[in-house]
This record gives C-alpha cells, sequence and structure tokens, in this order.
C-alpha cells in the first residue's frame, strides 16, 4: 500500500513519528520528516537510528509557511505528529500550544490547499479532547468538554482539518488517540507519558507515584498498534472525512498498572502521592474508548496485550537506556 508512496511525517522524530515513520520504510515508503526538535518533548535522531540515510530529514518547523509549501509538494500522505503535547507546559505557556497546534495546522492546512490538494492528511489528537467522561466506554459522539489548553488546541486543530477536508477538499482523518507507551518515548521527565514514566522508575529499581487512590482507569495502547491504526486509517478512503477513537476499549487503573510493570521489570515498587495541583487540574478521570466505528470502517484493531507491551518496552529501553536517560 505504501510501496513508492511520497509520504511527509510531521514530528517524525518524535515517539509516535519515528516508530511510524521505520514502517513506513520497512514498506518501501519514501519517507521525509520534519521535526523542530521542541525542548522537553520526544524528538531523539536515536529514534531513527534504524533509518539513517532511508528518510530525509528537515529540522524545521511546521509553523514555517515556506517550508510547508515546498515540503507538501508531491506528497502521497501527510502524518501530522508535530505538536506541543506536554500538558502541564500548556498550562504555563499556552500562546506556545496555540502557536504549534493551531497555527502549526493550519499553516499545513493552507499549503496543501494552494500546493497539493491530492494529498492526504491523518492528524493524530487526543482523547483529551472528550475532557470527563460522562457515559464509558466513550465514543467519538460524547461530548467534548477539554480540561486544559493542551486538549482544546488538540480538539480546534481537528475541526480544522475538517473543515479543510470538507470545503476546501484536503482530504482529512482524525485520530483521537488514548494513553500510548512503548520504544523511543522520552524518559527524561514525568510531565507527559506516565505509562513510560512509570517504566523508568521501575527500571532504575525506584518508586513509582501513583496519584491518588491508583484507582482511575485509563486505556493503554502500545505504539505499534498506533502505528498500524495510523497506516490503516491512510489507507481506507471511507475514513476520510471522519473522526476516530483509537485504542483498545480495555480498562487498567493505574495501580494494577503499577505493579505489572514491576512484576514485569522485576524491580521497582509502588508508592501511592496526592495529585500535584496542576495535574488534579486537568485530570479528567477514568476513561476507555469505544472503538467501534475505526473497527467498522477500516477493520483495524489492537493486537498487542498489555504484558507484551510492557515487556517490549522494557527490552527496548535495557538496550538502549544511555539513549534516552
Ligand atoms: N503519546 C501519546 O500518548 C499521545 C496521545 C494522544 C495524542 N498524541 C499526539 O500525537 C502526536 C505525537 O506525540 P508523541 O507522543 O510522539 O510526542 P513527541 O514529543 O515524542 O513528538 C512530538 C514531536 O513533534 C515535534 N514538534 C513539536 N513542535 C513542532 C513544530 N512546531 N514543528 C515541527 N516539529 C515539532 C517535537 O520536536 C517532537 O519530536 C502529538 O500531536 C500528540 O498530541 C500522543
Amino acid at each position: 500500500m505504501f510501496n513508492n508512496k511520497e509520504v511527509l511525517v510531521t514530528g517524525g522524530l518524535g515517539f509516535i513519528g519515528s516508530n511510524l515513520c521505520i514502517e513506513l520504510v520497512r514498506q518501501g515508503a519514501r519517507v521525509t520528516i520534519i521535526d523542530n526538535m521542541l525542548p522537553r518533548q520526544g524528538g531523539n535522531l536515536f529514534n531513527i537510528r534504524d533509518i539513517e540515510g532511508e528518510a530525509a530529514v528537515n529540522i524545521s518547523d511546521v509553523r514555517n509557511q515556506l517550508s510547508m509549501n515546498h515540503l507538501v509538494q508531491g506528497k502521497d500522505y501527510i502524518f501530522h505528529l508535530a505538536g506541543q503535547v506536554n500538558h502541564v507546559d500548556s498550562m504555563k505557556n499556552p500562546l506556545q500550544d496555540l502557536e504549534i497546534n493551531c497555527r502549526g495546522t493550519l499553516v499545513l492546512l493552507e499549503a496543501l490547499r494552494h500546493h497539493n490538494r491530492d494529498a492526504k492528511v491523518i492528524f493524530a489528537g487526543t482523547r483529551g479532547e472528550y475532557g470527563s467522561s460522562v457515559s464509558l466506554p466513550v465514543d467519538e459522539d460524547h461530548p467534548t468538554n477539554p480540561k486544559g489548553v493542551y486538549a482544546v488546541t488538540n480538539l480546534t486543530a481537528e475541526k480544522l482539518v475538517l473543515v479543510y477536508d470538507d470545503v476546501f477538499k484536503v482530504k482529512g482523518a482524525c485520530l483521537r488517540i488514548t494513553n500510548t507507551y512503548g520504544p523511543r518515548h522520552q524518559m527524561l521527565h514525568d510531565e507527559y507519558g506516565v505509562f513510560n514514566w512509570f517504566i523508568r522508575k521501575a527500571m532504575d529499581n525506584d518508586e513509582i507515584p501513583v496519584m491518588g487512590d491508583g484507582r482511575i482507569l485509563r486505556d493503554f495502547l502500545f505504539v505499534e498498534d498506533l502505528v498500524s491504526s495510523l497506516l490503516k486509517v491512510a489507507s481506507t478512503e471511507e475514513a476520510y472525512g471522519k473522526v476516530f477513537n483509537v485504542g483498545t476499549g480495555v480498562p487498567v487503573s493505574f495501580f494494577d498498572l503499577a505493579e505489572k510493570i514491576v512484576a514485569i521489570a522485576g524491580s521497582g515498587r509502588t508508592k501511592f502521592t496526592e495529585f500535584t495541583q496542576e495535574r488534579k487540574e486537568v485530570e479528567p478521570g477514568d476513561y476507555y474508548a469505544d472503538i467501534t466505528r475505526i473497527k467498522k470502517v477500516t477493520g483495524w484493531g489492537p493486537v498487542v496485550p498489555l504484558d507484551e507491551g510492557i515487556a517490549k518496552t522494557i527490552e527496548f529501553y535495557r538496550q538502549f537506556r544511555k539513549e534516552y536517560w
């Protein structure tokens, strides 16, 4: 499907982007990456070591209209994964979040409108767009009441993609992605990507900080499953103009997750801590996805069980720890 296709991946040096690029190259795609290596986020050249020399890398910013006008030309698919992803930073510096997540998306869409309306864009939004769940599992018709700036800007970016699909016929499909974990995630701080932070703490034989009573439920997705969903959505004609949840649909509490990680790593221990004020403000409570729509429209479903995903993640960081912390 992607053999010989021209593919642009924004945020391609980050966690999801790099895993996606590796799979795209494996499938024979000609991959171009654009990433600005935003400090404190997941951009890391080591992430694409396995495809060194096989993907073109542009250290540039999606807000740069001239770069984007040039880079979208001749592309068949654009996976838009560049974003400000740090919830805490989005509350401390909301204007940067708005700039990157909304203006950056709009710059990309304008580049497509004027320079390549044949490309298809797949946008990586977040389950945070729903805010606190009023019913579970959460399907795509659930109300959207985001709790933080990051989730508001993601929802806005999603709407922009859908408007450009509808009005300007720039084909776009949007994902609302659940908490994702796995190899190639930043491991330097816990401000986003709490699952991977638990893995680091266990591997350091340290305390894993479980906030509150640890009973909050989440839906944890292994990054290989997310990559396959991105590719499946991109290659399904009926997916464009639509929004899809991506998750496992299986709820797991933070406490059970921490205990599982300790058991599989063979080190670390769970420790209950109070919510910090900044966490409390943006914590939406229980979430797990209803993935009926994506299954029905694209045939995609997750295949990696939690235990296996944890084991694979630990194995990766055991091998490459010095590149991540
Ligand atoms: N990881 C998750 O659990 C999750 C869940 C829901 C949604 N998402 C979304 O998926 C996307 C990728 O997230 P990730 O987890 O891979 O994070 P990440 O931090 O590892 O990757 C994001 C990448 O975008 C780059 N970037 C940021 N601003 C940029 C800009 N202005 N121009 C060019 N590059 C820029 C960063 O340098 C980084 O490499 C984000 O849009 C995020 O909101 C992730």
